[in-house]
């Protein structure tokens, strides 16, 4: 589960950061080629395959982890948590399918229109005459974004997933690398330190996205 729940990690990273170039001033062209670039590239593709067995991993392993906890202790401890651990460290069960929930969703938005156009409709195509792909159509991927966040509903269901993510980040950093080996008490305040770090800028900049476009600041 360590090794899946980095390997996530890394991917959040990389993930929020292409993501952030909807931030750029320039209607969505600097996102648009850049996501181009990364959906076109083999490497990608690769990566991709060993991100969504990353995740049915990581997914599988949660669910055995919580049943064989419930199997050893059948009659559950009158106390349940100790108290020096937080509420979120024994719900990331909860928290997990929360996240796979919009998962779901959040793949059905974007990835399987630009991977499936044939089947389920394309995103559309923009052409740039300047910079990159100079008069090459790419996904409008940028467009897609902004349909898909002209609806509350959807920005509430994303920000209440992200608040997810973020608890279920909180514990789940500072656990992987433990589980690691990184249990010296020289390492643990420091990566407790990152992990919270980690745990609110990540889901802060992914909120920001729906947020900023919901309300017109970030447009085509
Ligand atoms: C507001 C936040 C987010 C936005 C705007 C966003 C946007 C996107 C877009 C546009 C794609 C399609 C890329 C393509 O098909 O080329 C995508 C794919 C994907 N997103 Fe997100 N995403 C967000 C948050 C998240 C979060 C929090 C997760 C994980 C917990 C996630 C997981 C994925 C995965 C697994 C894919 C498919 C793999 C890939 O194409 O890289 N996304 N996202």
């Amino acid at each position: 589960m360590a090794f899946t729940g980095i390997f996530l990690i890394i991917f959040l990273i990389v993930h929020a950061s292409a993501n952030a170039c909807i931030f750029v001033p320039d209607h969505g062209a600097t996102f648009n080629k850049v996501a181009h670039f990364l959906g076109t590239n083999w490497i990608m593709h690769l990566l991709e395959v060993g991100l969504f067995v990353g995740f049915i991993l990581h997914i599988v392993q949660g669910i055995t982890i919580t049943i064989q906890n419930k199997k050893k202790r059948p009659v559950k401890y009158s106390m349940v948590r100790r108290p020096d651990t937080h509420w979120y460290s024994s719900a990331m069960g909860l928290l997990g399918i929360i996240i796979l929930i919009f998962l779901i969703i959040h793949l059905s938005q974007f990835w399987v229109h630009t991977r499936f156009a044939g089947v389920f409709g394309g995103v559309g195509d923009i052409t740039y005459d300047n910079g990159m792909y100079v008069n090459k159509p790419v996904d409008n991927l940028f467009g897609q974004m902004e349909l898909v966040f002209s609806h509350a509903w959807v920005v509430i269901v994303y920000l209440i997933a992200l608040l997810a993510l973020g608890f279920h980040l909180a514990h789940g950093f500072q656990s992987a690398f433990r589980t690691l080996g990184m249990t010296s008490s020289r390492y643990i305040p420091v990566i407790r330190g990152i992990g919270y770090a980690y745990s609110i800028i990540i889901p802060l900049a992914f909120a920001c996205m729906p947020v900023l476009m919901y309300f017109g600041v970030v447009h085509s």
